[in-house]
């Protein structure tokens, strides 16, 4: 039942060996550091087989990367606002991520929790963003507390249908969906492969009530919250869990490489 991931037309189609293995740099590396890591990834590229590897790293070393890396590295905006220009100091819009990046990290944990994006200002980027072709990874979860409080269901459902809010049948194929508790991420507590299989499986079921069975069974599920290299490999045999998104663990070359290789 393993899944892979071939583009078709424009989509994404489940297919058989193919994992989704996400980088997030977050505010780490230098452009002289961020060169030196893509030289290592593209020496082991060979080793990765189907997988598709993205990297996400700071704006500030887009251009440089994008002339070095090899073809099957793709690169992902960390954010983006979303009008296409204008007087809106700090940010990025989705031209310029378009110049650079196939794909955009939106509604991450830290924007939503540090920086107090709420649901409607991330649906508005996931909504221009799939205008402009790009494609939205939207990252949704729940707090220590809502588990705690066994809110998590209603949690993403919340996000969920607010932040997909408008996204038609044809857009959601080209949107992947990262669920990433917050109580995992940057903190060495990882879900269990069955609670992070179970939230997986919840947030697939919830979307067969917004969008066809078949485009949802499509739909790529990442997971993210402390994914290292010894417990990737018994996250990835979960049903639902298409891929990873990585935080900590992916700023190292060498401990980045072992994740892909232990999620065959
Ligand atoms: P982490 O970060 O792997 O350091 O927990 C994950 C994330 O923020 O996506």
């Amino acid at each position: 039942n393993k899944i892979s991931f071939l583009y078709q037309f424009d989509f994404y189609i489940i297919g058989d060996n193919m994992n989704i293995i996400f980088a997030n740099w977050k505010m780490n590396k230098s452009v002289e550091e961020a060169i030196a890591f893509i030289n290592d990834l593209n020496n082991n590229v060979s080793e990765f087989g189907d997988d598709e590897i993205i990297i996400s790293p700071p704006f500030t070393t887009l251009s440089e990367i994008s002339k070095i890396k090899d073809d099957k590295i793709k690169l992902c905006a960390q954010n983006m606002y979303f009008e296409d220009k204008g007087a809106f100091t700090g940010e990025i819009s989705p031209l310029m991520a378009k110049e650079f990046c196939e794909f955009v990290l939106i509604g991450h944990s830290e924007r939503r929790h540090i920086f107090k994006e709420p649901n409607q200002l991330i649906n508005k980027k996931v909504l221009s963003a799939l205008s402009h072709g790009l494609k939205p990874i939207l990252c949704v979860g729940e707090t220590e507390d809502e588990r705690k409080k066994k809110k998590t269901d209603s949690v993403l459902e919340t996000q969920l249908k607010a932040c997909l809010k408008n996204v038609s049948e044809n857009q959601i194929k080209n949107v992947m969906v990262a669920y990433e508790p917050v109580w995992a991420i940057g903190t060495g507590k990882t879900a269990t492969p069955e609670q992070a299989q179970e939230a997986h499986a919840f947030i697939r079921e919830f979307l067969t009530d917004m969008y066809s069975q078949t485009t949802i069974r499509q739909l790529i599920l990442l997971y993210g919250g402390s994914v290292k290299s010894d417990n990737a490999a018994e996250l990835i045999k979960e049903k639902d869990i298409n891929g990873f998104l990585i935080g900590g663990a992916s700023l190292d070359p060498q401990l980045f490489t072992e994740i892909i290789k232990n999620s065959k």
